[in-house]
C-alpha cells in the first residue's frame, strides 16, 4: 500500500508551483492523496502553508535528484510521480525514470529534450514495458495539442473507413512567452549540439524518437514544414513553428507505437498566429516589456507574469488525410491561458491525475511513452472537463 496516488517532484520551481496551485484547488480534492517534493525542506515548506484548498493539503517529500536513495525511496510511496525539476537531461532527470521503470510507479515530464528522451527509449522502454509502467514524455504543450489532436483525427478518419497517410499541423494562435527552466532547456540544446557528442545524422532525424518504427517517410524533414508558404487546406500563409521540432517527434513516436506508419507529418505556424501574439504583446504587455525588459531571458524560478499567463492562448488545426486525399477530417485543439505556463501546468497536472484515478480507462501496455500513447481518449475527456469546459476544447470541425 503506498502513501501518496500523487507525487509532484519540482515543485518549488517555477512551473512546479503553477501545477501545485492548480492540484490544491482541484474539483477532486480531498479524493486523491499528494505529496510536493524537491530537494529544499524549507522551500518545500513555505510552498505547502502558500497553498489553499481542499483536503488535508499535500505532504512534503525531501529528495534530492543525483540521489538514488532518496529518489527511490520516493517512488516506492507513490503510485505516480510528475515532475517539473527540468532541464531533465541536466539535472539527472535519468535516476527519477530508472527509480520507476524498476517500481512500477507511473511517471510524466515536462520534457522537451529528444536527446534525453531518445536515452530514456534506449535504457527503459524494455522495463517499463516489462513492468507495465508509464513513462510519459512531453506532457505539456508540447507535445499534448499536436499529440491527441493528431490522435483524434486519425481515428475520426479510421472510423469512416479511411487510413491516414499524411498529417498536417497549423498554429493559428500561439500567444505567450517562457520560464527560466525552458531557457535553459533552449541553452542546453544549443551547447549539445556545439558539443559534437552526438553527429547530425542525429539532430536531423524526423525518427528520432521511434527506432521502433518498421517503415519511414521519405524525404521528410524533422518539423515537416520548413517554408514560408500559402497553405491551400487552411487557406493561410504558414511557416516553421520551433515547437514543431519537439512536436513533430513526438507524434511521430505516436505513429510508430501504434503501427500507424507510414504516414508523414508536418507542423507550421501561421503568420497570423505571430500578427495576434505580438500585437497581445504590444497592447498589454508594453508597461512589462519597458519595465523588466531582464525577463525576457527569465532566470531559474522566473516565468511570465501573470497577465500573460491569463491573457494568453494557442489553437491549432490539425488535418488528417488517406492517400488519395478523397477523405479527411479536420480537428481543433485550443486552449486558454499562456501555452508555455499558465496552460502547460494545467495539462500537466491533469496528466498526473489520469494516471492515478483513471487507471481503467487508459490504455495497459506500459513503456516510454507519449501523452497520446499513454493517456490518449481519457486525457482528452479530462482536458475537455477541466475548469468547466473554459481551459480546453478538442473538436471535429469543417474547414
Ligand atoms: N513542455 C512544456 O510545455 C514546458 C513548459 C514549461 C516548463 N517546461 C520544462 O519544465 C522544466 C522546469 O522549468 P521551470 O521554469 O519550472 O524551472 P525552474 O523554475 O528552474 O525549476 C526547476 C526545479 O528543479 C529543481 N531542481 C534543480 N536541480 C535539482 C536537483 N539536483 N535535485 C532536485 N531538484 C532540483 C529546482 O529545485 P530548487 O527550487 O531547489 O532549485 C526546481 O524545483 C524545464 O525542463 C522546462 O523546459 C516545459
Amino acid at each position: 500500500m503506498t502513501k501518496y496516488d500523487l507525487v509532484l517532484y519540482g515543485a518549488t520551481g517555477f512551473t512546479g508551483k503553477l501545477v501545485a496551485n492548480y492540484l490544491a484547488s482541484h474539483p477532486s480534492g480531498g479524493h486523491f492523496s499528494w505529496a510536493i517534493a524537491g530537494r529544499n525542506p524549507k522551500k518545500l515548506t513555505e510552498l505547502r502553508a502558500s497553498l489553499s484548498g481542499r483536503g488535508d493539503g499535500p505532504g512534503v517529500v525531501v529528495a534530492e535528484a543525483s540521489d538514488a536513495a532518496s529518489v527511490s525511496s520516493m517512488v516506492t510511496d507513490t503510485r505516480v510521480v510528475i515532475t517539473t525539476a527540468g532541464p531533465y537531461s541536466e539535472y539527472h532527470g535519468d535516476t527519477l525514470v530508472e527509480c520507476c521503470a524498476r517500481a512500477g510507479t507511473d511517471y510524466a515530464d515536462l520534457s522537451g529534450e529528444y536527446w534525453f528522451q531518445r536515452r530514456m527509449i534506449d535504457e527503459f522502454h524494455a522495463e517499463a514495458q516489462r513492468t507495465g509502467t508509464k513513462i510519459v514524455v512531453a506532457a505539456g504543450v508540447d507535445s499534448i495539442p499536436s499529440d491527441l489532436g493528431t490522435q483524434l483525427a486519425i481515428e475520426r478518419l479510421e472510423e469512416g473507413g479511411a487510413r491516414a497517410t499524411q498529417v498536417k499541423a497549423l498554429f493559428t494562435d500561439y500567444a505567450g512567452s517562457f520560464s527560466g527552466g525552458t531557457a535553459r532547456t533552449l541553452a542546453a540544446g544549443r551547447n549539445l549540439k556545439k558539443s559534437g557528442d552526438y553527429d547530425d545524422a542525429f539532430h536531423e532525424d524526423p525518427y528520432v524518437l521511434a527506432p521502433e518504427a518498421n517503415v519511414r517517410g521519405s524525404g521528410e524533414s524533422v518539423r515537416g514544414w520548413d517554408h514560408l508558404r500559402c497553405d491551400r487546406d487552411f487557406k493561410r500563409f504558414g511557416g516553421p513553428f520551433f515547437m514543431a521540432a519537439i512536436n513533430a517527434r513526438i507524434v511521430r513516436r505516436s505513429l510508430a507505437l501504434n503501427r500507424l506508419l507510414p504516414c508523414s507529418y508536418e507542423e507550421g505556424i501561421s503568420l497570423g498566429a505571430w500578427l495576434k501574439s505580438g500585437w497581445l504583446w504590444m497592447s498589454r504587455g508594453f508597461g512589462y516589456f519597458v519595465g523588466a525588459p531582464i525577463r525576457f531571458r527569465p532566470k531559474r524560478g522566473e516565468g511570465p507574469p501573470l497577465w500573460l499567463q491569463r491573457a494568453g492562448k494557442f489553437r491549432v488545426l490539425i488535418r488528417a488525410r488517406s492517400e488519395s486525399g478523397a477523405e479527411s477530417v479536420v480537428v481543433e485543439v485550443k486552449g486558454r491561458g499562456d501555452p508555455g505556463d499558465g496552460a502547460t501546468s494545467k495539462m500537466f497536472a491533469e496528466v498526473g491525475l489520469c494516471l492515478a484515478l483513471d487507471r481503467e480507462k487508459l490504455p495497459t501496455q506500459g513503456g516510454v511513452l507519449t501523452p497520446a500513447t499513454a493517456l490518449g481518449a481519457a486525457l482528452r475527456e479530462r482536458l475537455c472537463l477541466a475548469e468547466g469546459g473554459a481551459f480546453m476544447q478538442f473538436r471535429v470541425i469543417n474547414l
